[in-house]
């Protein structure tokens, strides 16, 4: 884990790469969703890892999680906790994508398929449940929610790293605005709803 001195800075700085997605050489946030960049955590049973809300989850762990990744490639770490199971993807347009690989039916693995569907998708062997590899959302089977997202950046040099979390169903705007208010109470972001971290 390497770190940013400053999270609230370092999380301004998110919020700034997500809406400068196409500025190759900075920052290209990966996360799926309407696109946006954020931090949270996820929980198993809950639909959320279980830093979630948690103190902790200000200190903002960054995870480097491979020095490149080509197009249709996975790898798995575990984030936000050591025994936190999660999977990074590129995707065929270079977009980072990453997520809890802890099923939300009952917590089986869940597989990177990179041939399904017309981009891959993320496949439950366990009751065939499946997954967007967009955005998490469940596409069949019985998981009664979305995964829970991993926060990825590729960085310039080609490294990949794990910088946050959101919950299920969660924007990845919305989660990095509530860890900012989790960090600085107060604070004003104007990206952010109601112009605070909140
Ligand atoms: S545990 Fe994943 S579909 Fe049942």
């Amino acid at each position: 884990m390497t770190g940013t001195t400053d999270p609230e800075e370092a999380l301004r700085d998110r919020i700034s790469a997500d809406s400068l997605t196409s500025r190759r050489d900075y920052l290209r946030v990966m996360t799926t969703v309407s696109g946006g960049l954020l931090v949270g955590s996820v929980a198993v049973s809950a639909g959320v890892l279980h830093r979630h809300g948690d103190a902790e989850a200000a200190e903002v762990p960054e995870l480097r999680v491979a020095d490149r990744l080509a197009r249709g490639q996975a790898v798995l770490f575990n984030y936000p906790g050591e025994h936190d199971r999660a999977m990074a993807v590129k995707l065929a347009d270079d977009t980072v994508v990453g997520y809890s690989t802890v099923c939300t039916h009952l917590a089986c693995g869940v597989l990177w398929k990179e041939h399904r569907g017309e981009e891959g998708e993320l496949y439950c062997p366990c009751h065939e449940g499946s997954f967007d590899i967009r955005t998490g959302a469940v596409t069949g089977g019985p998981p009664p929610r979305g995964l829970p997202k991993v926060l990825m950046v590729e960085r310039a040099d080609g490294s990949v790293w794990a910088v946050g979390t959101a919950f299920s169903d969660e924007s990845v705007r919305h989660a990095a605005c509530r860890q900012l208010g989790a960090i600085r109470p107060g604070t004003t972001v104007p990206s952010c709803p109601s112009g605070g971290g909140n």
